[in-house]
């Protein structure tokens, strides 16, 4: 292929092209990149998921009993966790003194030698200290524990008890659970004590309290994202029309926070809340992408006409919260009053609802096309002029998306039915503005549908056909957003979705990243601010088995951006700067890097394994006489050229 890269001509592209988008799926949230410990902290539940003393053990025969007291820790959270010496049957070991309980944690915790900062609320009258500490699972070793003063607390009224626990040792696995003890005959009045949020936390990314896992954060920020979609998905919508993400009751102290229903199969603490993924934001200063509720919920139900301006209040507030001064606004002065914050947040960004042309179609579809996104429409432009909106289906949804307002395109594809979507974007008006907020290859080619189980792993001819189609989208980065690979994140020992950029679990050792995020922090690390045309000078343009797109870099740089599909053999390129008076190249050297994989296309990162299937190999092109760049791509790769700015 001979590749001719025109001078003069292109587009300036935008400027957030990729980032990543969030939910809690896979426990991509609670027991994923939110860093708390312990599971089931506070009992949460709800109807779908009711109050559970999941993940709770008992310590030295303690009769360990679900409440809900009339004196609550807060309305907020109402059950509590009730300990009290065994009885008959059941009797403690009189050798030991202490009684307590036990949590194993999401799969298990890791022990490092390290600051664990944790808290407990307890009521009942008791004289003594508790042993707050973390052990092996398996042989009941302690690695360290600390003691945790009780004395200051009283029969009726709940008293926060705060720790910071360092083990003398690491453990040798993750196999270890945390446990609080206590001498039962310190137990004043009554015979028993209870407990409530029960949390603690390892060091954090930028040492947030409440914060991200370090190693989950530090490898997102590799892929340096510019933008987060947040909340969702499927977990903005909600399985019932009462049962959405309802941002208010995410903010503030955990102990004000319900949780909720989560809509892939486990309850959410909601711990990592809203504020916490402005930090999110902040931290790796990324651009907001907020979604806010649209008013239709997983069943299909949505919001009559009737009711819609409750809904887009709603928005609106959340955006004030966010967004207002706190001098001058109602949301403004509870974000400075609850969380110290004072700054507002800047939010460009602001999308109505998730997937509205999918739960409880067609109905619900043509209520969001005759009324609901119009309600948001009309009150955003009134009340938030700057900000972009986005719909959340997209113009090739069936949805004729009102300017300025973007769509919202969501891909879960074949490896051929996405490179078969290289050219899709060239179609796209300057009306059409596209955002791409999820997007994974999730089907086999050939495979089943969505009547079939999606693919248990991305695979290397999967994550090179993603490349494809964001070569496509970034041809026309001036009428895309971004794009966003989802779901991002997935704990090896419970998910829905196989498709991900990473898994986890307790070990940070089991950190996976697999084939789409080596292609994904490959894309988004030479980022093209204005796109080149390009010439195929050896025949007319032709669509594989090369892809590619060419453009401007942010330090003036040349990049070529190439992956091939669908070849037998190596690819030849012979890329060709365009240079006015054809008489001298841009640049005479270059840096090219390339991904491949091995023979078997469906090769996987597998986190047991520990074998990176993906080979990054990186060299150094210099331009022959006449100016061209010559080298050959193997098939299924995908590959980055870079003049180096000379
Ligand atoms: O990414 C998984 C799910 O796919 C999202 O929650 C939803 O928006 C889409 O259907």
């Amino acid at each position: 292929a001979d590749l001719l890269i025109r001078s003069s001509g292109g587009n300036v592209t935008t400027s957030i092209m990729y980032g990543l988008m969030h939910e809690d799926i896979n426990n991509s949230g609670d027991g994923g990149i939110y860093a708390e410990l312990i599971r089931n902290r506070a009992f949460q539940g709800s109807s779908k998921f009711p109050s559970s003393l999941e993940s709770w053990s008992s310590i030295n025969y303690a009769t360990l009993t679900l409440k809900k007291l009339a004196t609550p820790l807060s309305p907020a959270l109402p059950n509590s966790l009730n300990v009290a010496a065994g009885t008959a049957g059941t009797k403690p070991d009189p050798k030991k003194t202490k009684i307590g309980f036990a949590n194993t944690g999401y799969w298990g915790m890791d022990v490092k030698v390290q600051n664990y900062t944790g808290s407990f609320f307890v009521r009942g009258g008791f004289e003594g200290a508790f042993t707050a500490s973390l052990q092996s699972a398996i042989t009941g070793e302690v690695f360290g524990s600390v003691e945790v003063p009780g004395t200051q607390s009283v029969k009726d009224g709940w008293v926060q008890r705060n720790f910071t626990l360092v083990p003398a040792r690491a453990a040798p696995s993750s196999n270890n659970s945390f446990a609080v003890t206590f001498d039962p005959a310190g137990i004043r009045e009554g015979s028993s004590l209870d407990f409530n949020l029960i949390s603690m936390f390892p060091p954090t990314y930028k040492d947030r309290p409440n914060g991200m896992r370090i190693d989950i954060m530090e490898a997102l920020a590799k892929l340096n994202p510019k933008f987060l979609r947040l909340p969702g998905g499927n977990m903005l919508e909600g399985n019932t029309i009462d049962t959405y993400w309802k941002w208010n009751e995410t903010i503030g102290p955990l102990k004000n926070r319900p949780g909720m229903a989560g809509v892939w199969k486990y309850q959410l603490t909601t711990g990592m809340g809203l504020v916490e993924y402005m930090h999110w934001c902040d931290d790796l200063n990324l651009e907001p992408i907020v979604a806010v509720w649209g008013g239709l919920s997983l069943d299909g139900a949505y919001t009559p006409k009737s009711a819609i301006n409750t809904v887009v209040q709603y928005a609106l507030d959340e955006i004030e919260f966010l967004t207002g001064a706190a001098a001058t606004t109602k949301w403004g002065a509870v974000r400075a009053s609850i969380l110290g914050h004072d700054r507002p947040w800047r939010v460009k960004y602001v999308e109505i609802g998730n997937e509205d042309w999918l739960a409880g179609r067609p109905t619900a579809f043509d209520s969001y096309k005759q009324y609901r996104f119009q309600a948001f429409q009309t009150a955003f432009a009134q009340k938030y002029p700057d900000i972009q909106l986005i719909a959340s289906p997209s113009v090739f949804d069936g949805m004729t998306i009102p300017a300025p307002a973007a769509g919202d395109y969501h891909p879960y594809l074949t490896p051929d039915e996405f490179v078969a979507q290289f050219n899709k974007f060239d179609r796209l008006s300057k009306n059409n503005l596209t955002f791409i907020g999820e997007a994974a290859t999730v089907h086999a080619n050939g495979g089943k549908g969505w009547d079939g189980n999606l693919m248990p792993n991305p695979w290397w001819a999967g994550s090179v056909a993603e490349a494809i189609f964001l070569l496509g989208a970034e041809r026309n980065a001036d009428r895309i957003i971004g794009a966003t690979y989802a779901p991002g994140l997935r704990n090896l020992n419970r998910w829905q979705w196989g498709m991900t950029l990473m898994q986890h679990a307790a070990d940070p050792a089991l950190t996976t990243l697999s084939t789409s995020w080596h292609v994904w922090r490959l894309l988004g690390n030479h980022v093209i601010t204005k796109t080149s045309p390009v010439t195929h000078t050896s025949k007319a343009f032709s669509i594989g088995p090369l892809y590619y797109v060419a453009g401007t870099g942010e330090k003036g740089t040349n990049i070529v951006k190439l992956a091939v599909y669908n070849a037998t053999e190596p690819v030849q390129v012979s890329l060709q700067f365009e240079s006015k008076n054809d008489a001298k190249p841009k640049a005479a050297r270059a840096t090219l890097t390339v991904l491949t994989g091995p023979k078997d296309p469906y090769a996987v990162n597998d986190s047991f394994t520990r074998v990176n299937v993906v080979n990054e190999t990186m060299s150094a092109l210099t331009a022959d006489e006449k100016g061209l760049f010559k080298f050959s791509l193997p098939p299924l790769s995908v590959a980055v050229f870079e003049t180096g700015g000379e």
